[in-house]
């Protein structure tokens, strides 16, 4: 980034700065200054090798700021100034990403590794494939775009399709340059890819700060890193001292062209313009060269880390390697990440629509430790299912603190051959939760006591029932109040309903004091009729209220995940909401009609047939609809537009089956146009009872289709 010549007249300029501190003013030599800073944060945050002290970059600081103060007009927008940021009052906009961030297939050993390997050989026809590995970085993945060198936004994977606006708290984070030299390259556009993380040593002097200030640690640098992201006050952003590294392109933009260039199934065309591309010399060409461009644009990209290999034996021998010598790293990695080197390879190979095809993740081996079972909770869910969970004297392992973990039921407790005292050996695999391996009953003492499992549900006392052919007891009371409750939780979490500031504390305090007793009773509450809730000012209460209200318009595939319907994920959701018009068609709909659907079996097809049969979810259903929640498969409609684009409507008559504000918006979803009067730019007429002069004028224009109510109805089909 900075030859040893820029360094020394950097230097020099340092000095020159730090000698007019308080004599001398620098107004002509703005640009000087901030380049000197940005020259020092770089030293700081990316090489981690300063050569000024902290006092001296604060004292140069505050002289830009006082030079900027005085002469606002000079204010640049990636001035190291520009990072402080104000607090949020409102949530985080969301934001389509251009370029769907999706996620990496794993693998745990070199079989894995060989497979990969020879199915990117049979899909290319190649012998041989060289490889790019690094390490795959524990943290939270966000996206940042720059335009003419500037960092325009940040934001958050989100679920992989829209995501968060957060690039004010991503500037409080010194690593990333809030400007870098793009166009040097020719590049006009870029988004690019990475990890934010807190390393070890951020993390062990955030929670010393925490425990100073008389609060509760936090449990491990991950979890604090992608949480940061979306904290509304980017100065506690700022005190994490967060990290990024960047290890992907996905898209950009080449100098004075209009086509985007994307390796991805884009949101946008796909498009072929490999104009940066066209020479095997382009920085473009490969991965570990982009990883290099970007660590000479000023980020920190695994530049050092990373290792060009020639075949996949190689890459075993390296992420082996790597793995002994995980624990000395600054920084926690939950395995590496092999990539094919060539973009070119790249792209032939492709991507399913959750994986590339040219990467792959490797997983490192599970953390394990020895603990002890110390007692056993049962848990009601919302399906009425009894999970048995065992506490723990609490254990560190792989970065958190675990005190208990799910045993999940009768027989997993037989085969692991649980007994209350005992010695467990348990262990947590990379992101995964933690789990029982075994007991280890030779270490004994004969104090151990069995785990009986509760014949009647530990919340409503009703007994418990085991079907045919399953492990689970459950409670078939539907009144129960842990599955009402774990329900109303289901409905509000992120990857339902996603009511945000809804969380389970909230939920359960609610139900407690009988404010809301079933789901629609979340939009029925009366928050101004509450009263003062002990933890909630007026702002919390209204952030609330607007999440609620903002919930109602949640996609048909949120809803029908948020029901909590048995076996519905939130994938067989997206299915199902795409095969309807309205959430209510299931009603219609046979066993064998559903098992049509991809992802959707015997078991998971009986199971929806089973809800939308029950008066009672659909008595739910009709009032959530009232409610104004969004009930109609307006994403099919989008999908489906194209047919009607551009043609123009106009309805007449009372008509039978559709309102006709309903029957316009249906149009209009599939792309047509409402007009008002008859003309000769009408497309279609569509005439209910009594229709009148309308009709006439247009039976004397031939252009003009007019068609009945059903006609239309068959038409946006
Ligand atoms: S490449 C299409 N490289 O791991 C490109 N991902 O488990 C996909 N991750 O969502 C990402 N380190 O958040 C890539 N060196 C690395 C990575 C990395 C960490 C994360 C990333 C991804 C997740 C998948």
């Amino acid at each position: 980034m900075y030859s040893p010549q820029q360094t020394q007249t950097l230097q020099t300029q340092t000095k020159h700065f730090l000698s007019i501190l308080n004599n001398d003013d620098a107004t002509n030599e703005i640009e000087d200054l901030r380049n000197v800073l940005r020259f020092h944060e770089y030293r700081y945050y990316i090489l981690n090798e300063p050569l000024i002290s902290d006092f001296e970059y604060d004292q140069l600081y505050k002289l830009l700021e006082k030079i900027e103060q005085a002469n606002p007009e000079l204010v640049t927008k990636n001035s190291p100034t520009q990072r402080v940021g104000t607090s949020l009052n409102e949530g985080f906009e969301t934001v389509q990403h251009l370029v769907p961030m999706l996620s990496l297939a794993n693998s745990y050993n070199a079989e894995d590794l060989q497979d990969f390997d020879r199915k990117a050989k049979e899909a290319s026809g190649l012998t041989n494939i060289e490889y790019c590995v690094e390490p795959k970085f524990d943290g939270a993945s966000i996206s940042l775009i720059y335009e003419n060198d500037l960092l325009v936004r940040a934001t958050t994977r989100g679920d992989g399709v829209a995501g968060d606006d957060i690039t004010t708290n991503i500037k409080q984070i010194r690593s990333i340059p809030l400007s870098a030299p793009f166009s040097k390259y020719g590049i006009q556009q870029i988004e690019i890819r990475g990890e934010i993380i807190m390393t070890k040593g951020s993390f062990a002097k955030y929670n010393e700060w925490l425990t100073q200030q008389g609060l509760q640690p936090v449990a491990n640098p991950r979890n604090t890193a992608s949480g940061s992201l979306r904290i509304k006050d980017p100065k506690e952003v700022y005190r994490r001292n967060l990290d990024a590294f960047l290890y992907h392109i996905s898209y950009y933009l080449a100098s004075g062209k209009s086509q985007v260039v994307s390796r991805e199934t884009p949101n946008i065309k796909h498009q072929t313009d490999n104009t940066l591309l066209a020479t095997s010399h382009s920085p473009l060409a490969t991965h570990s060269s982009q990883l290099e461009l970007l660590w000479n644009c000023g980020f920190r990209s695994p530049q050092k880390e990373n290792k060009v290999v020639k075949n996949i034996d190689d890459v075993i021998a390296y992420v082996q390697e790597f793995e002994s010598k995980r624990d000395e790293l600054p920084y926690e990695i939950d395995g590496m990440v092999v990539k094919v080197n060539s973009i070119e390879l790249q792209d032939e190979l492709g991507m399913t629509s959750h994986h590339p095809r040219w990467a792959i993740a490797y997983k490192f081996k599970a953390r394990q430790a020895t603990t002890k079972l110390i007692g056993v909770e049962f848990q009601v869910g919302r399906t009425g299912a009894v999970t048995p969970v065992a506490k723990l004297e609490p254990v560190y392992l792989g970065g958190v603190t675990v005190s208990s973990i799910s045993i999940h039921n009768e027989e997993y407790i037989k085969e692991k051959d649980l007994k209350i005292g005992d010695a467990v050996l348990i262990e947590r695999a990379g992101d995964v939760i933690p789990q029982i391996v075994k007991s280890l009953p030779d270490v004994r003492t004969g104090n151990e006591v069995d785990i009986d499992f509760p014949k009647q549900c530990p919340v409503c006392k009703s007994e418990l029932f085991k079907e045919d052919g399953e492990a689970v007891w459950r409670c078939i009371n539907i009144e129960c109040e842990a599955q009402v409750v774990e329900k109303i939780i289901h409905f509000v979490s992120k990857d339902a309903m996603d009511i945000k500031s809804f969380g389970d504390a909230n939920v359960r305090l609610f139900y407690s004091l009988n404010l809301i007793k079933d789901i629609p009773g979340i939009y029925t509450l009366n928050l101004d009729e509450t009263g003062t809730l002990e933890g909630f000012g007026k702002k919390s209460l209204d952030n609330l209220k607007a999440a609620i209200k903002a919930s109602k318009q949640q996609p048909l595939h949120r809803l029908m995940y948020g029901l909590g319907i048995r076996f519905v994920g939130e994938t067989t959701a997206k299915t199902l909401a795409n095969s309807v018009e309205h959430l209510l068609d299931f009603k219609n709909k046979s066993e064998e009609e559903l098992q049509q659907l991809d992802d959707v079996g015997v078991k998971v097809a009986k199971s929806i047939h089973h809800f939308f049969s029950n008066e009672q979810n659909i008595k739910m259903i009709e009032h959530l609809e009232e409610i104004g929640l969004q009930l109609k498969n307006t994403k099919k409609e989008v999908v489906a537009s194209g047919g009607l684009a551009g043609q123009t409507f106009l309805f007449t008559g009372t008509l039978a089956k559709l309102k006709r504000s309903d029957a316009e918006a249906l149009a209009e979803a599939k792309g047509g146009i409402i007009v008002s009067g008859v003309s000769a730019k009408l497309n279609y007429l569509v005439v209910g009872e009594d229709a009148g002069s309308k009709l006439e004028k247009a039976k004397k224009i031939n252009t003009i289709k007019v068609i009945s109510e059903d006609d239309f109805l068959d038409l946006i089909k």
